[in-house]
């Protein structure tokens, strides 16, 4: 799969990219990318990158963090069976959005796989136990986990990947 496809940029989120035009149907996606992603990055707690159009619109976006998962999440057959003594290193997809003006053309999954293929590199210069996402309705925990992910029990939404699994799927050696 090319990536981007031809006629779009993958850029680094900043304050030129036109984000409060983006609309993505979900008011909760479309406020993170216009009102907290920058802040986020400037707080180096997440990083955006987006896809812009020819014309300068963005297209899509998807959002990558550091974080840990709480010792009471995790699930036993993640470490091998045995509960952790501190909270394991986690990537987390959370937050992934296409705009309505270019949905249904493939870019929300390409930009799923470009997620996780960014998982892949950060996965060999700094371990996590597995790739986290925060489904935002019970439609996208249906489809994540259509592409590999379980859920995490005791949680609304929260799905899982386990890291071997990722380079099961994109490839890379472990
Ligand atoms: C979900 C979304 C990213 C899909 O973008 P898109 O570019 O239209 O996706 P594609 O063309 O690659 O999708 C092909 C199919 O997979 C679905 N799909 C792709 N990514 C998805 C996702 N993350 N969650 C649920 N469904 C998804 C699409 O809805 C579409 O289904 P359909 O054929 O039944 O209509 C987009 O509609 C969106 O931004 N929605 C609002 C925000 C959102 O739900 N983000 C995901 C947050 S967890």
């Amino acid at each position: 799969m090319s990536f981007p496809p031809e006629g779009f940029a993958l850029e680094l989120l900043n304050r030129r990219h036109r984000r409060r035009a983006f609309s993505s149907g979900d008011l909760r996606v479309d406020a993170w990318l216009a009102q907290k992603a920058i802040p986020a990055m400037e707080k180096n707690t997440s990083t955006t990158r987006v896809l812009v159009a020819a014309s300068g619109a963005v297209a899509g976006f998807y959002t990558l963090a550091n974080t840990a998962l709480d010792v009471s999440l995790v699930p036993p057959e993640l470490l091998g069976g045995r509960p952790p003594n501190k909270p394991p290193p986690t990537l987390t997809l959370a937050w992934l959005g296409v705009d309505q003006g270019f949905a249904g053309h493939g870019l929300g999954t390409k930009l799923f796989a470009r997620a996780l293929a960014d998982g892949v590199q950060v996965f060999h210069l700094v371990r996590f136990v597995a790739v986290i996402v925060d489904a935002l309705t019970e439609a996208n925990a249906a489809w994540y986990a259509k592409h590999g992910f379980t859920p995490v029990p005791g949680t609304v939404g929260k799905l899982y990947l386990p890291a071997t699994t990722l380079l099961q799927i994109v490839g890379g050696e472990p």
